[in-house]
């Protein structure tokens, strides 16, 4: 495959870039490839989101950060964390004047030490960044922690039974099916709901729904 190819001879790899997109291959490359890639799943999350104009809204592990644009447009406060300083510059860059506006603050942070107090957001998104956590119990509550209580946690990812058919990851990426994400999040004391959407490509959306105890 041509894309395994250039990230071998820049000295990287596709697991790699997908878990830390960086370099100008992350940037001009992988964030692209992303993009393309995603853009079904990021548009059931937000759909099944309704961000409305009065919320504080979270995004976790951005990538490009053009969904943080896409939020903004709804008139919600945006904050966005992600822990490739690379993804910080991009996110920044494409956002400028909602940036410069206040609209979007964007964070150098990793999903395991969020720098926002308790109960701060209405809702988090965060899509394929999952299968990166560095600590899935722990990560699942910090995450549940920002929430203010009764709000909702949007996770899109794809499960086990799907990624595993893709050659080209390797053991980077742990892989969940639908009762694992359930059993994260619900032996905090949230509630969890499996959405799915069929996409005309075959490569499907889910959005666990999570919500915190009120
Ligand atoms: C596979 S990309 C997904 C990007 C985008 N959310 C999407 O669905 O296309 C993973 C993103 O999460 C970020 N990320 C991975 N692990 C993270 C962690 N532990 N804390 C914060 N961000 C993380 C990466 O830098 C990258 O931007």
């Amino acid at each position: 495959m041509l894309l395994e190819r250039i990230m071998r001879l820049a000295g990287t790899s596709i697991p790699e870039q997908l878990e830390k997109p960086q370099g100008w291959i992350g940037r001009f490359i992988t964030t692209r490839w992303l993009d393309r890639g995603n853009a079904a799943l990021y548009q059931f999350c937000l759909q099944l989101m309704e961000a409305r104009p009065e919320q504080e809204i979270l995004e976790v592990g951005f990538g490009s950060g053009r969904s943080l644009g896409m939020l903004a447009t709804t008139g919600a406060r945006v904050c966005g964390v992600d822990f490739s300083p690379d993804m910080i510059r991009k996110a920044t860059r494409i956002n400028r004047a909602q940036v410069r506006a206040g609209r979007i603050r964007v964070e150098l942070a990793g999903v395991s030490a969020l720098p926002y107090p308790d109960s701060t957001f209405d809702s988090v998104l965060t899509t394929n960044t999952i299968y990166f956590w560095p600590d899935p119990a722990r990560d699942s509550l910090e995450l549940l922690r920002v929430l203010k209580p009764g709000a909702r946690l949007f996770l899109g990812y794809r499960p086990k039974e799907i990624l595993e058919k893709i050659p080209v990851l390797d053991n980077r990426f742990r892989l969940y099916t639908h009762d694992d994400v359930r059993s994260l999040f619900d032996r905090h004391g949230a509630t969890t709901q499996i959405r799915e959407r069929a996409e005309p490509t075959g490569f499907d959306s889910y959005c666990a729904i999570v919500q915190k105890a009120g």
